[in-house]
């Protein structure tokens, strides 16, 4: 791209990361006449079956995410866990958006949630743990319950154990030393509930924040994302106003997803935060005028950032691997499909382990209650129970 212009359609786009969040970007990135780049180690991998060409390669390989980047106009990248030296490198030889920077952050809790404090965001009480003597200080400081987490690579729910009393900090250390560098201990939120906002942000700086959305999640996989998230329109302002504040203060150029706690008086926390489309922003596919994916194309081309308003009340339901299991092989899709406003989006993955991502469905209705009984309603069909 030139130094003033942006990336228009024509160009090509690089993703390091073959999933589901991979494919659906390049679906929308296609749609808009871009070409499509990705970097994965499974020449069939979701993104791979849709993508105008792949390099496959280990995500950490160094020289095969340089090759993404010369090839391509703008790289990005739909999971935090790639090699943020090899990105750091392969950032001199053209655009990696988000940039290296925010992705080292969301990397490691401890220095993610350093930066939220240095940055005067609310984040969860927290204390960095490396020895059991460690552990025995942060239990008495921080009390039970809490959450021992390690600090990089865990997700949906992995990587972390919850302390109910301190007779269990022995076993708790024990189960995730060693897999982690360091680990994290946190308080315990008895939150009245989850949700998220996804902030999009362009390289001239400008914000635009999808609505929050109210998620569940079961065996810290996320499960169920409610909009509009049923929380009083403080609440809902107060969480758009912090997202669009974190986007700005840790310089993102692309989406960043900020997980929120909202605790029973109505405050925030922050959980998480991710640099990338997510989960519980699926919803924007089927329900707001520009979806996730669109808008992290505009982000990282610099084009004008679509607008994120909300056509309709939505629900989206996750449909794990054991929705297989349970169907005894493929799901029912033409009873689940008989749900009235049901959209599915189904992510090519071969194989349907227990507790692996399959697949998603979006059921807008005239309002929430009627989209969430509708939403669980598909499922059950697909699972072969409705
Ligand atoms: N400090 C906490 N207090 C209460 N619940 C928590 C806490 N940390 C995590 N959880 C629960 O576990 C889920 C997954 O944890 P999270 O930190 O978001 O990790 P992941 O990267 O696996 O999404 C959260 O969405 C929340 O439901
Ligand atoms: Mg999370």
């Amino acid at each position: 791209m030139t130094a003033a212009g942006p990336i228009l359609p024509g160009a090509t786009l690089g993703v390091v990361g073959g999933g589901q969040l991979g494919r659906m970007f390049a679906l929308d990135a296609r749609r808009m006449g871009y070409r499509v780049v990705v970097l994965d180690p499974d020449p069939e991998s979701p993104t791979g079956q849709v993508a105008n060409d792949r390099i496959v390669a280990p995500y950490a390989d160094a020289g095969a995410v340089r090759e993404l980047v010369e090839r391509c106009d703008v790289v990005t990248y739909e999971f935090e866990n790639v090699n943020a030296d090899a990105v750091a490198t392969a950032e001199g030889a053209g655009h990696v958006r988000p940039g290296s920077g925010v992705l080292r952050i969301a990397q490691n809790r401890l220095l993610e949630k350093g930066a939220l404090v240095e940055n005067g965001f609310p984040v969860p009480e927290y204390v960095e743990v490396d020895t059991i003597a460690d552990m025995v200080r942060g239990v008495e400081k921080i009390g039970t319950p809490a959450v021992l987490k390690t600090a990089t690579s865990g997700y949906d729910g992995k990587g972390q154990v919850v302390l109910r009393s301190a007779v269990d900090l022995r076993e708790a250390h024990a189960s995730l030393r060693g897999q982690s560098e360091a680990l994290i201990l946190e308080a315990f939120v008895p939150f009245e509930l989850e949700i998220s906002v996804i902030a999009a942000r362009g390289p001239d700086g400008d914000v635009a924040c999808f609505p929050p959305s109210e998620n569940q999640h079961v065996n810290g996989i996320l499960d169920v994302s409610i909009v509009p998230a049923r929380i009083p329109d403080e609440v809902r302002a107060a969480a758009v106003n912090m997202a669009s504040e974190i986007a700005d203060a840790l310089d993102v150029i692309g989406l960043v997803a900020v997980e929120m706690f909202v605790t029973e008086d109505g405050e925030l926390l922050v959980n998480e935060i991710a640099p990338r489309p997510h989960n519980s922003g699926h919803y924007t596919q089927d329900a707001c005028a520009t979806s996730q994916f669109e808008q992290l194309v505009r982000a990282i081309c610099g084009l004008p950032l679509g607008s994120t308003s909300l056509l309709s009340p939505v629900v989206m339901v996750n449909l794990l691997g054991d929705v297989w299991s349970a169907a005894g092989g493929a799901p029912d899709w033409e009873a689940a499909l008989g749900v009235r406003g049901a959209v599915l989006h189904l992510y090519g993955k071969s194989e349907a382990r227990i507790g692996r991502k399959m697949a998603h469905i979006n059921v807008t209705a005239p309002d929430v209650e009627t989209a969430l009984s509708r939403a669980l309603e598909a499922r059950e069909r697909a699972a072969g129970r409705g």
